[in-house]
């Protein structure tokens, strides 16, 4: 009794649709409809699209499940779930967690600040038929504008502090419950509305038909990357939203139903994007304003357009919020479990400090422009592949070395039939996480070394 009225102070979800939708709506995100077909256009196409969704099947989805175990198990935020599960250096993985969801959630508010850039324009009656020629140029303007891209940054970071403030289910869950749904409907428009266009057949040939040529080390690197950041994984966001689930909860089905609809999305967003790559000549490696200089074209062309480009951006805008939440949320939950903040003073200052590492970003396109970091990337690039490819994958093989080898089947085994949840599949999952996560891994890792 006593421990049930301390697990609901924390807050739980108030039904397993609530979890579900709250795990969608971290993992559905910019991730999905603007850097996955950005990447995709990068590296190539088919061979890239097929090699991400063998990496989700084989690692994302067994981490999922890793991750929701030993959130539920311990009722904690990723450091405190080590610590009490077995603490030492495996404490440092909770850690990682926490620093990944700072650093990744700096430069999203970037990202997520050209989405409602887009939705202003969209309110402003900017995507018409007068102006189909200049649409794509519009994103150029935008990254060359300094104090635009910080201003939505802003408003941004302000609207993610905003909701974690108000808490777990009233804040996180209400938010992502409406939302999720029409996202799905209009991108299933905007995805058939491509497929019937003349670029239609030619899109699909080129998300689908592997090139296995092109599938070299980095771009190996990049997709399996990908696969964790698109299903937020490898840092303690799954593992923080399977704290707040009950027992009873069937950890699989939702870790299965959320990789799913997360692919669906990406995928979806692919076909509705490359068909205008191809109908309009453009070059599908075109970089991080694929999705801004594209999906406009048609918005401005179609009838009606104005007003779905309105629900489109507010959308994704929405998509981008119910993920910021996410990684908010790690940062805040360590400093209220562990450092025993207030959850409003953590979530403020948190904000605040997040917001500060996210200027260099949104400065990185103009005034920062020349100022390279990894290669030639600039600061937004090259943070975003340092957490996404190498910090994510890394918190992910040490959560699936954890769960594999050190927490012991009993206990693992037990927490995910609690309830008389049914799970025939475990010895497969035991198998993946175990032998198959590390070692695919280490792999990928390796031959992106060059060492053979
Ligand atoms: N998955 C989100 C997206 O695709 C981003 C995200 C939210 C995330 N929470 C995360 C990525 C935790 C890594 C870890 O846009």
């Amino acid at each position: 009794m006593e421990k049930h009225h301390e697990k609901a102070k924390r807050g739980l979800w108030s039904s397993r649709f609530g979890f579900i939708m709250a795990s969608a709506g971290s993992a559905v995100g910019l991730g999905n409809i603007w850097k996955f077909p950005y990447i995709t256009g990068m590296h190539g196409g088919g061979a890239f699209v097929l090699f991400f969704i063998f990496c989700i099947v084989v690692v994302g989805i067994p981490i999922m499940i890793a991750e929701m175990v030993i959130g539920r198990h311990t009722h904690k935020d990723p450091v405190g779930a080590f610590r009490k599960l077995r603490g030492g250096p495996w404490v440092m993985v909770g850690w990682l967690g926490v620093t990944a969801g700072f650093v990744i959630l700096s430069y999203y508010c970037v990202v997520a600040g050209w989405a409602v850039d887009y939705l202003w324009l969209a309110l402003k009656g900017t995507f018409n038929s007068q102006h189909t020629k200049e649409v794509p140029e519009l994103f150029g303007t935008l990254l060359a504008s300094d104090l635009s891209q910080l201003f939505w940054q802003a408003v941004f970071m302000g609207a993610t502090v905003w909701i974690v403030l108000g808490g777990v289910s009233n804040g996180l869950e209400r938010a992502n419950k409406l939302m999720m749904p029409v996202l799905f409907l209009i991108l299933i428009a905007l995805a058939l509305h491509g497929l019937v266009s003349p670029g239609g057949t030619k899109a699909l040939s080129f998300l689908f038909t592997p090139d296995w040529q092109k599938l070299d080390a980095a771009s190996m690197l990049e997709a399996m990357g990908h696969a964790f950041f698109s299903l937020s994984l490898g840092m303690g966001a799954m593992l923080t939203y399977g704290s707040y689930a009950d027992e009873g909860t069937d950890i699989p089905n939702v870790a299965i139903t959320v990789s799913v609809m997360d692919t669906c999305v990406a995928l979806l967003s692919g076909i509705a994007i490359f068909p205008i790559v191809f109908t309009y000549g453009m070059a599908p490696a075109a970089g991080p304003g694929l999705v801004f200089k594209t999906l406009p074209i048609i918005f401005s062309q179609m009838p009606g357009g104005t007003f779905i480009a309105i629900l489109f951006f507010l959308l994704l805008v929405f998509a981008a919020l119910s993920s910021s939440i996410s990684l908010l949320e790690v940062v805040v939950a360590y400093y209220c479990d562990e450092k025993k903040w207030q959850r409003r003073t953590a979530t403020l200052v948190m904000g605040f400090l997040i917001f500060l590492l996210g200027v260099p970003s949104a400065l990185s396109n103009h005034l920062l422009a020349n100022v390279h970091f990894i290669g030639e990337r600039n600061f937004l690039d090259s943070i975003d592949l340092l957490a996404t490819n190498y910090i994510l994958p890394l918190g992910g093989v040490f959560i699936a070395i954890f769960t594999g080898w050190v927490m012991t089947t009993r206990l693992a085994r037990g927490e995910i039939v609690k309830g008389n949840v049914k799970f025939h599949y475990y010895p497969v999952w035991h198998f993946l996480i175990k032998y198959v996560c590390p070692i695919l891994v280490a792999i990928v890792f390796i031959s992106r070394s060059g060492l053979f």
